[in-house]
């Protein structure tokens, strides 16, 4: 695997150390703090935790620090279960969910920065601005031409249903995107492997009546086409889904309309 890059804001100063606030198991977290409006450049604090008095979780951890070590720390999390994907981070080298990652599974001492690559709105927090327009620009919604058949829903078969497993559970944590580095170096015209496993979601989907339409909007040297098989994607992702799979058989449908 590639290895992963500094946020782009990075030119490390000293930082400071968090003593552990109780004596039991020590574990040393490595946490980058940057904040862009006090001018400072971005550093490492390190912050001692007493395992034996914390939850299982990165996450836990880092909610330890925050309160009783460093109110300041600021990171994204919401449900604590890995469904939301806002605790998504790099820890040790690999994108993953902090509510998710177990901080025995990590070796040593313990780094955490943020998403690689993208700007930082504060410590852990990256601007995923720029993503979730991309997010927007497949429209990720039903596109239908044909009126709903009166009084039914529209129906769809098992089987149909089915080809939607692998794409439906993503939940747009960037860990992929952010792991690919295509989309490092070109962010703002390839889509990324996690908008692309979402446009592939809608193509897939047998009651969209839109499909050309999609592959009209895909077919760009940059938007599609900058996925060089790289698979740094289907290796970060924390739902173990497969996103080079979804580029694959979009392409596969875009050889396909041309016979
Ligand atoms: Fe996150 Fe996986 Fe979806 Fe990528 S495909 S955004 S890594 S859940
Ligand atoms: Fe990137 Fe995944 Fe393609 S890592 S180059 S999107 S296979
Ligand atoms: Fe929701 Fe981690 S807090 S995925």
């Amino acid at each position: 695997m590639a290895e992963f890059t500094l946020p782009k804001n990075s030119k490390v100063q000293k930082g400071k150390t968090h003593a552990a606030t109780s004596n039991g198991t020590a574990r040393k977290f490595k946490v980058y703090r940057y904040d862009p409006d006090s001018g400072e450049n971005p550093r490492y604090d390190t912050f001692e935790i007493d395992t034996d008095n914390c939850g299982p979780m990165v996450l836990d951890a880092l909610i330890k620090m925050k309160s009783e070590q460093d109110s300041s720390l600021t990171f994204r999390r919401s449900c604590r279960e890995g469904i939301c994907g806002s605790c998504a981070m790099n820890m040790n080298g690999k994108n993953g969910l902090a509510c998710t990652t177990a901080i025995e599974d990590c070796k040593g001492d313990v780094t955490i920065t943020p998403l690689p690559h993208m700007e930082v709105v504060k410590d852990l927090v990256p601007d995923l601005t720029h993503f979730y327009a991309q997010y927007a620009s497949i429209k990720p919604w039903l596109q239908t031409v044909t009126p709903t058949p009166s009084g039914k829903e529209r129906l769809q078969s098992p089987e149909d249903r089915a080809k939607l497993d692998g794409l439906y559970e993503c939940i747009l944590c960037a860990c992929c995107s952010t792991s690919c580095p295509s989309y490092w170096w070109n962010s703002d015209k390839f889509l990324g492997p996690a908008i692309l496993l979402q446009a592939y979601r809608w193509l897939a989907d047998s009651r969209d009546e839109m499909t050309g339409e999609r592959l009209d909007d895909l077919e760009d040297p940059f938007r599609l086409y900058r996925c060089h098989t790289i698979m740094n994607c289907a290796n970060a992702c924390p739902k173990g889904l497969n996103p080079a799979k979804a580029i694959a058989e979009t392409k596969k449908l875009m050889a396909e309309r041309q016979i």
